[in-house]
C-alpha cells in the first residue's frame, strides 16, 4: 500500500537546529543602480521601513533560538546588506566572494576581514567569480551551486578543490532568478530536503536536480516571483517571504512552522531573506 502525502508526513517530526548567522545592517541600504531586473532607481526604498523589516528578521530569528551576528554597514555599499553574498562558510572554511560587478567589488575583502577577526574558519581567497551564498548552498557533502548570471563554473571547480566537497552546478536561466538562493531553498538539511522553482533552471539542471531530489517541493511562479525561494529554514520553522502564500500553505502541509515575513522594501534590490542571512558554519 502506498502512503498517502499526509501520512508520510505525519511519520516525520520536524526539530530545529540552532544556527549561526551573520547580518549586515542596512543603514547604507539603497538602489542606486541596477544589476538586476528587480531593481529600478526610480523605485528606491523606504529607509526606515527597510530597518523596520530587517529588524523584525533578525528578532525573528532570535526568537526561535538563532544567534545572529550583526555586521555595520559601510558607506557607498548600499547592497551589502545581502550579507549572503560575502562568501562561503563551510566545513572550517571560509571561500570569498569575487562579486560580478565594480558596484560590490568592496564587499568581499571586508567579509574577509570579518571572518579573519570574528570567526575560526580558514579564509581561502578566490581567483574566480561567484558571489558567495547567493550561489552556493551547502546541503550535507555536497555544495549546490549556480552559474549562468553571477558566479562563475571556474570558481565552482576551485571550490571543489578547496573545500573538498561535490560541487553540483546548475544554470540559472531566469534572469529575475540570478542568484540560486532565489531559485532554491533548503527545507530540512538533515533530511536533504528542498524546495526550487523549475523555471529558473536549465533542461539538462533540472533533470540534475529531479535526480537528486525525486522529494523535492516544486514551488509555482507566482510564489517563486514573490521571492518565496529566498528562505531560510532551521529544520522546523521556515522564515518565508509572506506574500508567498502558496509557499507558506505547503510548507506546514509538510509540518514545518511557516513564519512569515515582509521584506518589501529588499525585494525593490531583488533581495529578501536568504540574501540578508550568512550562514556561519566553522
Ligand atoms: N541588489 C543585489 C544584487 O543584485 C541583491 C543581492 C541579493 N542577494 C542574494 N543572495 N540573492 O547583487
Amino acid at each position: 500500500m502506498t502512503e498517502t502525502l499526509a501520512e508520510k508526513v505525519e511519520a516525520v517530526e520536524r526539530t530545529a537546529s540552532p544556527y549561526h548567522f551573520a547580518m549586515v545592517e542596512p543603514s547604507e541600504f539603497d538602489v542606486v543602480y541596477e544589476i538586476n531586473p528587480w531593481m529600478a532607481t526610480t523605485d528606491r526604498p523606504d529607509r526606515e521601513l527597510a530597518l523596520a523589516q530587517w529588524r523584525t528578521l533578525v528578532d525573528a530569528y532570535r526568537a526561535y533560538g538563532h544567534t545572529v551576528e550583526i555586521i555595520p554597514g559601510v558607506p557607498g555599499l548600499p547592497d551589502m546588506v545581502f550579507a549572503a553574498n560575502g562568501g562561503l562558510s563551510v566545513g572550517g572554511i571560509f571561500y570569498t566572494a569575487k562579486f560580478s560587478t565594480e558596484f560590490r567589488e568592496a564587499e568581499g575583502p571586508l567579509h574577509a576581514e570579518w571572518q579573519k577577526a570574528n570567526t575560526s574558519a580558514k579564509v581561502v581567497e578566490a581567483t574566480f567569480v561567484n558571489e558567495g551564498e547567493g550561489d552556493y548552498i551547502a546541503l550535507g557533502d555536497r555544495v549546490l551551486a549556480g552559474y549562468g548570471f553571477r558566479s562563475t563554473i571556474e570558481s565552482h571547480r576551485e571550490l571543489e578543490a578547496v573545500a573538498g566537497r561535490e560541487v553540483v552546478s546548475l544554470h540559472l536561466v531566469d534572469s529575475r532568478f540570478y542568484h540560486l538562493d532565489t531559485a532554491l531553498c533548503v527545507l530540512d538539511e538533515a533530511r536533504g530536503l528542498v524546495a526550487y522553482f523549475p523555471g529558473a533552471f536549465g533542461d539538462e539542471s533540472r533533470a540534475t536536480l529531479e535526480r537528486l531530489f525525486p522529494d523535492a517541493v516544486k514551488v509555482s511562479a507566482e510564489d517563486a516571483e514573490a521571492f518565496a525561494m529566498n528562505s531560510v529554514s532551521d529544520g522546523k520553522h521556515v522564515f518565508h517571504a509572506g506574500a508567498a502564500r502558496e509557499f507558506g500553505r505547503i510548507v506546514e502541509e509538510l509540518g514545518f512552522v511557516s513564519v512569515p515575513l515582509d521584506l518589501s522594501q529588499f525585494l525593490k534590490a531583488g533581495g529578501g531573506i536568504k540574501c540578508c542571512t550568512m550562514t556561519l558554519r566553522d
